[in-house]
């Protein structure tokens, strides 16, 4: 059995230092990616509060043969399966490699509302030898959730998937 279950009083910083180290236990050694994706959105969705959706799109080939993010594994409600790269939250993170921390998801242009409960959203891209290959997505019924401490800690957690998704 698996008991990662965090003091609730951590600061955010403490937090996710221990979430990476969760991290870092149930992926070390497992090939296999979407095992290790599954494993890591369940991690993050016992770790950090307050959110309605935690999980993985990974960059693959769509239809058309253009690259695209596509869902991987993740804890919430079902979401939308494939986003063009550049659309939405998490087409801005694959597209630009950047940190995307949107306080206000009504105010972000293109904003892909998969669960209408989500106000505020913290996306950030995961790289491996310098391309995008996933971005991980959190999302909060509450605005303005996400601080830039969750984004350095969740950007650690990226590092860490580099070579294990
Ligand atoms: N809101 C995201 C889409 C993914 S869902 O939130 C799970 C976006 O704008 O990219």
């Amino acid at each position: 059995m698996y008991d990662f279950k965090p003091d609730p009083t951590l600061d955010t910083a403490e937090r996710y230092r221990q979430l990476v180290e969760a991290a870092d236990a149930l992926t070390s050694g497992e090939p296999d990616p979407v095992a290790n994706m599954a494993n890591v959105a369940a991690l993050i969705w016992e770790f950090v509060p307050d959110l309605n959706w935690a999980g993985f799109y990974r960059v693959g080939a769509g239809a058309e043969g253009a690259d695209e993010l596509v869902l991987g594994p993740f804890v919430g409600r079902p979401a939308c399966i494939r986003i063009p790269i550049g659309a939405g939250v998490c087409g801005a993170a694959a597209k630009s490699g950047e940190t995307q921390l949107v306080e206000d998801v009504h105010a972000f242009p293109g904003h892909i509302a998969c669960d209408s409960a989500s106000r505020s959203e913290l996306v950030v891209p995961v790289k491996r030898d310098g391309q995008i290959i996933a971005v991980i997505d959190l999302d909060s019924p509450n605005p303005a959730r996400f601080t830039g401490d969750d984004a350095t800690g969740l950007e650690a957690l990226a590092k860490l998937l580099s070579d294990r998704i």
